[in-house]
């Protein structure tokens, strides 16, 4: 794994300027000029080829290599085995009421993916402890689940007592020195889907507490850390010449293969009146340069995008002339999208790269700390994006 994570890191450090300067902000990155034949490819795409690239990181990198050719050493870098094991389909009913249809098959592919359970389990950031419910039932094991959300946990326990589950849930920020003294050597630490800092408090304290086995799917890396920077957790990563921000970690997940079409087409109607602002602001400043906007919802495009500019103007303290038409920027907006949105496709190109550069940091810090692991994809991307899991297991000999 090592090996993988140096080669990654040679990559995303010597392109850095590639996959971090987003067209969002820059309307002709520099690297446009290097690469005219992939740029020329880019912009020829259909919005159906941009959608479908889009979702498919190994496509994506098949595509852009002819025209980039890192894109084939990130495609042979990020292929990861798929786990063997495939979910058992005889489902209980009692389990899967009130779990969304997404989730029941995600849970159905965790589980398979860990196989073995035989200690009792303490799931992390457990929301309505679905999961748990379902390995409690599958292996008759006492499941504990921590979640801080109070409704969610009320919840969670009212579902498992309907069900007389093994499995019950408290409530209990993972952040702090409480949550960590729940963990012991003779547990099995679970996690779908916690974020950022949520799953590193995870890592640590299960580190620190000698936990048996660890078996997580990591998800948004950016969200609930201490600080703008990111720290990796092994000392092969803090040894890197690759720094990474927060910003950075949010291009690891920035994908939208699961959200539904009507979601989609709002977010870039968004997207193509953001530009079409941006293009206005530059205009009435008299600088051709990007100016940050907060995020907006997407409630504001059921008015006009007269309205949405002056709404926007006003959140940044401008004042629209009135000799200036607005009504032609929208029409600009739709072009820049259009263009933004193909070469866009570049920067995606090194979204799983640094994903799995940010995975690969999480496995050698458990490796460095006396656990064996094993990395697979539990399920298809189509069912979750984030379908990386790390399942790690003590050492004997360390205990
Ligand atoms: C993305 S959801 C995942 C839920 C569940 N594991 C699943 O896959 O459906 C993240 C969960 O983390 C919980 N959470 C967020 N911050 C937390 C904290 N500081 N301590 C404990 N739980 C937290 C949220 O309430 C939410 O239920």
């Amino acid at each position: 794994m090592k090996k993988t994570f140096y080669q990654l890191d040679r990559i995303l450090t010597e392109y850095a300027d590639v996959w971090r300067i987003s067209p969002f902000i820059s309307s002709s990155p520099a690297w446009t000029q290097e690469y005219p034949k992939l740029t020329e490819w880019l912009l020829a795409l259909s919005g159906d080829e941009v959608d479908e690239l889009q979702g498919d990181d190994n496509l994506l990198c098949q595509k852009v290599a002819p025209y980039f050719s890192v894109a084939q050493e990130i495609l042979n870098l990020i292929q990861l085995p798929f786990c063997e094991k495939q979910p058992s389909l005889a489902r209980s009913y009692a389990w899967q009421r009130d779990v969304p249809g997404r989730k029941v098959e995600q849970i159905e592919a965790f589980s398979a993916a860990i196989a073995d359970i035989s200690d009792p389990l303490l799931e992390w950031c457990c929301g309505k402890l679905h999961l748990g419910r379902y390995l409690a039932e599958q292996f008759n094991l006492p499941v504990l689940g921590l979640d801080i959300n109070e409704k969610l946990v009320e919840h969670a326990n009212q579902l498992a007592q309907r069900m007389k589950s093994n499995a019950r849930v408290e409530q209990c920020d993972v952040l702090s020195d409480e949550a960590k003294s729940k963990l012991t050597s003779q547990q099995h630490a679970i996690a779908l889907h916690a974020c950022g800092g949520l799953h590193v408090s995870l890592l640590e304290a299960s580190v620190e507490n000698k936990v048996k086995r660890i078996t997580l799917v990591p998800c948004c890396y950016h969200r609930f850390n201490q600080s703008d920077q990111f720290h990796p957790l092994s000392k092969v990563a803090q040894s890197s010449r690759l720094k990474l921000e927060n910003d950075d970690l949010r291009n690891a997940v920035r994908q939208s293969n699961t959200a539904s079409d009507r979601t989609r087409a709002k977010r870039k109607k968004l997207q193509s009146w953001r530009l079409g602002f941006d293009l206005l602001q530059r205009e009435i400043r008299h600088v051709d340069e990007y100016l940050p906007v907060p995020p907006i919802s997407p409630a504001i495009l059921s008015g006009s995008f007269v309205q949405f500019c002056e709404h926007v103007a006003t959140l940044k303290g401008l004042k629209i002339p009135e000799a200036i038409s607005i009504e032609k920027y929208e029409a600009l907006g739709e072009k820049r999208f259009f263009e933004f949105s193909r070469l866009e496709l570049v920067r995606m190109t090194f979204r799983r790269a640094l994903e799995l550069w940010l995975v690969l940091d999480r496995v050698m810090y458990l490796e460095e700390s006396g656990y064996e692991c094993t990395l697979t994809q539990f399920c298809s991307a189509d069912l979750t994006p984030r379908n990386i899991l790390i399942d790690a297991v003590r050492l004997k000999a360390i205990i």
